[in-house]
């Protein structure tokens, strides 16, 4: 639980939902359409007009509506008062490679940060899917508007698990150990970005792991979905620190045994 409550979680889930309906608004019809301008940020990866007009829609309305907290972007950077103990942890767009192929699995994900509790909420929305989960401390998580909740899976050999795969699991050694991982397991597929995290936290996959290489709005919301689902969401050394650079989230019961198998 938060160690500040000094703000209604549940007003500002309810402003999050809001920003995702405007958010959605923009995005979407970019990707029905395909009709973006493809450019490439410094680091090669891809980045369109609708990945910065839907952050400036989101940034500006908590501008408006929370002038007193922090915001942190990834078109956009920082904005607001960076005194505040309470930051907005925003990716406009995630997966935009997806998004530029017309592959329907990309997501605004809108997250509420506390200085010393990390995320304690969070709105993922996909209009393409179409799928929107949220979650708060003390409030409950949800998908589509049904309580969500991970499963209940305790073997990695009953268990179903996604993995990112990037050159980022090479460079760190851990590819061998990845690949035996999926091999033990029940059954392995790749879900991919935001999505195979949200299908730990509504208990459809036990394992999710993410590439190696992550910002801190890659995880922001979804460490605070899955674990008001019941999950835990950590770096690959064990770690709940959401601006570490890798991601696994899982049902919680498999969590130690993956970090364990995981080390290299
Ligand atoms: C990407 C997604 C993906 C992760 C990549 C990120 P983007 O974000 O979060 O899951 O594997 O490393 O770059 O660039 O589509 O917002
Ligand atoms: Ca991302
Ligand atoms: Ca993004």
């Amino acid at each position: 639980m938060t160690s500040a409550p000094d703000i209604n979680l549940a007003d500002e889930l309810s402003l999050a939902i809001r920003i995702a309906d405007a958010a959605d608004a923009v995005s979407l019809p970019y990707f029905e359409r395909q009709n973006f301008t493809l450019s490439r940020k410094a680091d090669h990866s891809e980045v369109t007009e609708a990945d910065r007009n839907t952050e400036t829609v989101i940034v500006d309305l908590i501008a408006k509506h929370r002038p007193d907290h922090a915001i942190y972007g990834e078109e956009h950077g920082h904005a607001g008062n960076a005194a505040s103990p309470w930051k907005w942890v925003i990716d406009p767009i995630d997966g935009t490679s997806n998004f530029v192929r017309g592959v329907p699995v990309w997501a605004t994900l809108i997250a509420l940060v506390h200085d010393v509790d990390g995320p304690v909420m969070g709105v993922i929305s996909a209009p393409a899917l179409p799928g929107r989960w949220w979650a708060a401390q003390g409030i409950g998580a949800f998908a589509n508007g049904r309580p969500m909740k991970v499963s209940e899976v305790s073997n990695i050999s009953e268990a179903q698990i996604s993995v990112t795969f990037n050159s980022g699991w090479d460079q760190s050694g851990g590819t061998q150990a990845l690949l035996a991982l999926q091999q033990r397991a029940y059954r392995a597929r790749g879900y991919g970005d935001f999505w195979q995290h949200m299908l730990v936290a509504e208990g459809a996959v036990d394992i999710a792991i993410d590439a190696i290489g992550l910002a801190p709005y890659d995880n922001a919301a979804v460490q605070a979905i899955v674990e008001v689902a019941g999950g835990r969401h950590t770096d690959r050394f064990g770690v709940r620190d959401y601006e570490q650079n890798s991601a696994i989230s899982t049902n919680g019961r498999l969590h130690d045994e993956v970090i364990t198998s995981l080390k290299v």
